[in-house]
């Protein structure tokens, strides 16, 4: 006996399109056979690891047979002293994208809603549905998000907005007194997610930071990550900040060890490596400036990028160019998905990776 189970599951997770992540490299070597593949797909950090993360990992390594650290203990007391917030107001997660998950479980369901842009970061819309909720989608404006027109979505029954800054694939982001306008026209009782998965990359522009903001918006919720410029994609971490109280309902809804402790161990030990986050942010510029270059040459036009990643528009659909990159050994993201057909998202790598793409799209084009 049987029965439909996909009819079965709840409405909103019924619709669902799981998440469409980045080719990773081993299968593209088992498919083409090669030994050297540059991925530059998945806004992953370049540089590896930081040396004090391998050391903090190599210590952890005998207490495996233990649980974590439930309450995340000495990587919440790192981040409150860097951010000067108190551990109180930061929940850890399994990624970022863990603790994006946790505000819809908090706060989203079945006759509420959230506001997002188009060409917002996927994750908005995903735990949305997957929460029953009714996804409200406001036009971008020149690839931006248009905050003025997310601020008059808001209707009786939205219970959070998703703003990304920078955001991902577009890379565009919001300037402090663009942000604050916004948040000063947001209800106190609708949730104002700002997602700063890439702010680290930033921190030399005039760029508003969330954390400090929070004392005056006690809606408002900042995430950040460790996959980006911290390179720790792999282990997955990332956190929110925001008041003692979201806070506390985040914490009631999260796995108790969401968090392992290998990952709390090198997120710990990698804010104490200002060096590394230093040379990120170098490898970056430097980076994104190669790639720049590279296109106007090849007389490609893109999208001016605050993040670790450039949308690049070849005027017409990608689908073939994604392959022959992909037969050259290179992976880069098609973001169709996003609605952007004529665009390739391309994370910056080191000078060799970055050189190699160009040249395999000068052949190609
Ligand atoms: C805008 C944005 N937010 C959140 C995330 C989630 O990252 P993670 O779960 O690795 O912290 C990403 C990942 O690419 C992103 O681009």
């Amino acid at each position: 006996m049987s029965c439909d189970y996909i009819a079965l599951a709840n409405m909103g997770v019924q619709g669902l399109m799981p998440y469409q992540a980045g080719k990773p490299i081993e299968e593209l070597q088992r498919e083409l056979g090669l030994e050297h593949i540059v991925k530059l797909a998945s806004n992953e950090n370049p540089l590896g690891p930081s040396k004090k993360v391998l050391a903090a990992i190599e210590k952890s390594f005998a207490d495996i047979t233990r649980y974590p650290d439930s309450n995340g203990f000495e990587l919440k007391q790192a981040l409150a002293n860097r951010l000067q917030v108190l551990p109180s107001q930061i929940t850890l997660g399994n990624g970022s994208n863990d603790v994006l998950e946790l505000v819809a479980r908090s706060y989203l369901q079945k006759g509420k809603s959230a506001i997002f842009s188009e060409q917002a970061f996927i994750v908005y819309p995903l735990v949305t549905q997957a929460c029953g909720a009714r996804s409200i989608v406001t036009r971008s404006k020149n690839w931006h998000h248009d905050l003025n027109a997310m601020a008059d979505a808001i209707e009786d029954d939205t219970a959070v907005v998703f703003v990304a800054n920078p955001n991902n694939p577009t890379g565009c982001a919001i300037g402090e007194a663009e942000l604050v306008d916004f948040l000063d026209k947001v209800p106190a009782n609708v949730l104002v997610v700002l997602d700063e998965a890439y702010i680290e990359y930033t921190e030399n522009g005039n760029f508003p930071d969330g954390i400090s903001l929070l004392t005056h918006y006690p809606n408002l919720i900042v995430t950040r990550t460790f996959s980006k410029a911290w390179g720790l994609a792999a282990l997955r971490v990332g956190y929110a900040v925001a008041s003692e109280q979201i806070t506390d309902i985040l914490n009631r809804v999260r796995q108790p060890f969401n968090v392992n402790s290998l990952a709390i161990a090198a997120a710990t030990a990698v804010l104490d490596d200002e060096d590394y986050l230093q040379r990120s942010r170098e490898v970056n510029y430097s980076g994104m400036q190669q790639l720049e270059d590279g296109f106007k040459q090849l007389g490609l036009s893109y999208i001016p990028s605050f993040g670790n990643f450039i949308a690049v528009d070849f005027e017409r659909d990608v689908t073939d160019i994604y392959q022959v990159l992909l037969r050259e050994g290179i992976i880069v993201r098609p973001i169709g998905v996003y609605g952007m057909p004529n665009h390739l998202r391309i994370s910056i790598g080191l000078e060799s990776e970055n050189k190699a793409l160009l040249a395999a799209l000068s052949r190609v084009l």
